[in-house]
């Protein structure tokens, strides 16, 4: 199948197109791998899944595969275990961060409550480890494990952030790293090992989804002052709402006067746009381009990504690649 001009992307149809049968056996081992013996995890599990969710990192791990060669049950296994793995930690991280809304639906925690969601949320690690044993290899279990330690202690750091108005671009960097970029990281890599990749091209593939995950992370937080709510699924505002200092807003104050970082505290203390809007806030951080800024490193780091993914040879899978790119810099949810 040859789709896409010569070296340049694919569009969001075309990488479907391309990736659809796959995807379609993934949906299906999720289905398969999410059946608990108790019956509120597996309709907490089949809730998250048919609430929709992008797959993006499904599809990475597909496309790792798919550029490297032919794809196994293995790879179809992988790229379960990764949307498993980022289901687990989505039902964790709404009961954390006292979510109310998930996919644009009532997240889990607030359909069936805290105490069931962090059992369920247990389980469906568990149930993703579960899977990978199944292919008797150390190294993707140490890729898994070290990932899902790398995202739990992500949140670990930014809980004992929380409310905090002094972080730097360092922190912040570190955070996003840890909280999306990890995993995106593992799960190229994970497609590229199941593709057969020696150790260079898995470090080379690994460092491409780093780059990406770290993008997708820096749109995601202009997103959640920038968007539309009901394309976002979830209301905007919220990591402000929730304490969370994202780069826009670090690059803001900055640039700030006293009063400017006040008004953020107030945001901050109340957790809702009472005294101070949610427009002055845009206001605020538009006036000291922090959301130009952020998209502008959010560029830098999907250029690094497509330059290392222009070292592959032409294929409709490295199309496939670059379309992921573009997307994950365009999109508006
Ligand atoms: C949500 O990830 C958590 C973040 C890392 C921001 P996605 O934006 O990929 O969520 P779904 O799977 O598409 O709902
Ligand atoms: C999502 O984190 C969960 C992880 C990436 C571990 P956030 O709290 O930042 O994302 P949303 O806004 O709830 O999707
Ligand atoms: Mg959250
Ligand atoms: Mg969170």
């Amino acid at each position: 199948m040859e789709i896409g001009k010569l070296g340049g992307s694919l569009t969001a149809r075309e990488i479907l197109e391309v990736i659809q049968q796959d995807l379609e056996r993934v949906e299906q081992a999720i289905t398969l791998e999410s059946i608990a013996s108790v019956d509120a995890v597996t309709a907490i599990g089949s809730y998250l899944q048919a609430g929709g969710g992008k797959r993006v990192r499904p599809i990475l791990v597909l496309l790792a595969a798919r550029l490297l060669g032919d794809i196994t049950d293995g790879a179809i296994q992988m790229a379960a275990v990764v949307e498993m793995i980022h289901t687990a930690t989505l039902v964790h991280d709404d009961v954390i961060d006292i979510a109310k809304t998930r996919r644009g639906r009532p997240s889990s925690n607030a359909v069936w409550g805290n105490h069931i969601c962090v059992l369920a949320g247990d389980w469906l690690y568990m149930q993703a480890f579960q899977v990978a044993l199944r292919e008797r290899n150390f190294h993707v279990l140490d890729v898994l494990i070290s990932l899902t330690q790398m995202m739990v202690e992500g949140e670990l750091i930014q809980l004992e952030r929380i409310g905090k108005l002094d972080v730097s671009e360092a922190d912040y960097m570190e955070l996003i790293d840890r909280k999306t970029a990890s995993l995106f990281s593992a799960c190229a890599r994970l497609g590229s090992v199941m593709g057969g990749a020696d150790e260079n091209v898995e470090a080379k593939l690994g460092e491409f989804a780093w780059n990406l995950g770290i993008a997708f992370q820096l749109v995601d937080d202009v997103l959640d002052f920038t968007a539309r709510e009901h394309v976002l699924g979830k209301p905007t505002g919220s990591d402000l709402r929730e304490g969370k200092v994202t780069l826009p807003l670090i690059y803001a104050l900055n640039d700030g006067t006293p009063e400017e970082r006040a008004m953020i505290a107030t945001v901050m203390r109340d957790g809702k746009y009472e005294d101070v809007s949610f427009s002055k806030i845009l206001g605020f951080i538009e006036k000291h381009n922090g959301f130009e800024r952020a998209r502008e490193r959010a560029q830098a780091f999907t250029d690094k990504a497509r330059a290392i993914i222009s070292t592959f040879p032409d294929s409709s899978y490295q199309r496939a690649l670059f379309g992921i790119t573009d997307l994950i810099t365009e999109r508006d949810h």
